[in-house]
């Protein structure tokens, strides 16, 4: 699998996510055999004016290589100069988000109003694909709505401008994040194309991912809420997808220690106090599925240090959740 001069070491991706895929996810998920990971969504316009929290987001230090950089907005100066400061800061390939939903991005003309825009998102990748000397990828809804779904003119108009690969998350914007993605769509721009596809939507499991790619064609998946607290889905897709193995769902013990880990990581990465508010609902994601147990929820909200995060995983490890359930079916 290639995405413009890279060979990547496996066809699993970790799709973007706001608020989730920052350093302490995407090393986590590196460690496990992804073979891309891609930063949180970065308004252009924040970039060019320089705030603090878009170098936060563009921090590449813990990042294994390559990774990309994902730009927001939907003017193609900004874009351009956007894309050039995260060229400078060290970005491999530059990703433009053409599906965020969320009303504030769309007004702004970027994310997935780009789709009701075609002729100005292809001048917003035609800008980047110029700025920058590393490939550039976009990442697009199905469309705007049902009646206007565009992807395949979309798809081909795109390619001509000169980016590098194309994920496509198989859903419209009005569709946000239900009902179930249409993959059907997804083969169809894999078949139009010839850059690199990546496929995105609904993946919860190694065969989810097996059978997609096996259906579709598509060169790579996209991992995006099925690993929310659940990381080791990116190892059993990597295990899957590359070696045809299986690795089993980790024990209850086993997702304790990956959310320690990955608490731990948190906690050096931000640091003491930012990192102990920004972690809770990684163990709450982690624990989820966990029945009973409301004490431990409670002390999930309250946690505010290091400490608190042993107290709490601790506390988790004592209560199996099989004797929980096995306690309920006693009583
Ligand atoms: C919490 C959350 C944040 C997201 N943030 C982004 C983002 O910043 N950029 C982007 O292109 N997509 C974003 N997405 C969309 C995902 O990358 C993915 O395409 C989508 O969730 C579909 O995959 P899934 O059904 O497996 O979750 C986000 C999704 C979620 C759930």
């Amino acid at each position: 699998m290639r995405v413009g001069p890279y060979t990547l070491s496996s066809p699993v991706y970790v799709a973007p996510m706001a608020g989730v895929t920052d350093a302490p996810f995407r090393k986590i998920a590196r460690e496990f055999g992804a073979g891309l990971a891609c930063t949180e969504m970065i308004s252009s316009e924040a970039l060019v004016r320089r705030h603090r929290e878009s170098f936060r987001l563009m921090d590449l230090s813990w990042d294994e290589r390559p990774v990309s950089v994902q730009l927001m907005g939907g003017d193609p100066q900004v874009m351009a100069e956007a894309a050039r400061m995260a060229g400078e800061h060290g970005a491999d390939i530059i990703d433009i988000n053409m599906g965020c939903p969320v009303p504030k991005v769309v007004k702004t003309s970027g994310g997935s109003s780009l789709l009701r825009d075609p002729v100005r998102a292809c001048r917003v990748a035609e800008a980047v694909v110029r700025a920058v000397p590393v490939p550039v990828t976009v990442k697009i809804r199905l469309g705007w709505d049902f009646a206007s779904r565009n992807y395949r003119e979309l798809s081909t108009a795109l390619e001509s401008t000169g980016i590098s690969g194309l994920a496509v998350h198989g859903r419209t914007r009005s569709q946000g994040y239900d009902p179930s993605a249409d993959w059907e769509a997804i083969a169809e721009v894999k078949a139009l194309v010839r850059v690199p596809v990546a496929g995105s939507g609904d993946l919860k499991s190694a065969d989810d991912a097996s059978r997609r790619m096996r259906e579709t064609g598509v060169d790579a998946v996209m991992l995006g809420r099925g690993i929310l607290g659940n990381l080791w889905l990116v190892r059993q897709t990597v295990a899957r997808l590359t070696q045809g193995a299986q690795i089993a769902d980790l024990d209850w013990p086993g997702r304790i220690a990956l959310v320690r880990r990955h608490c731990e990581l948190v906690l050096e990465y931000y640091g003491s106090e930012r990192g102990s508010r920004m972690l809770r609902k990684f163990i709450a994601w982690g624990l989820k599925g966990f029945r009973g147990a409301p004490r431990l929820r409670t002390m999930v909200q309250s946690v505010s240090s290091a400490e608190d995060v042993d107290r709490v995983l601790d506390e988790a490890l004592r209560t199996d959740p099989i004797l929980l359930v096995a306690a309920c079916v006693a009583a």
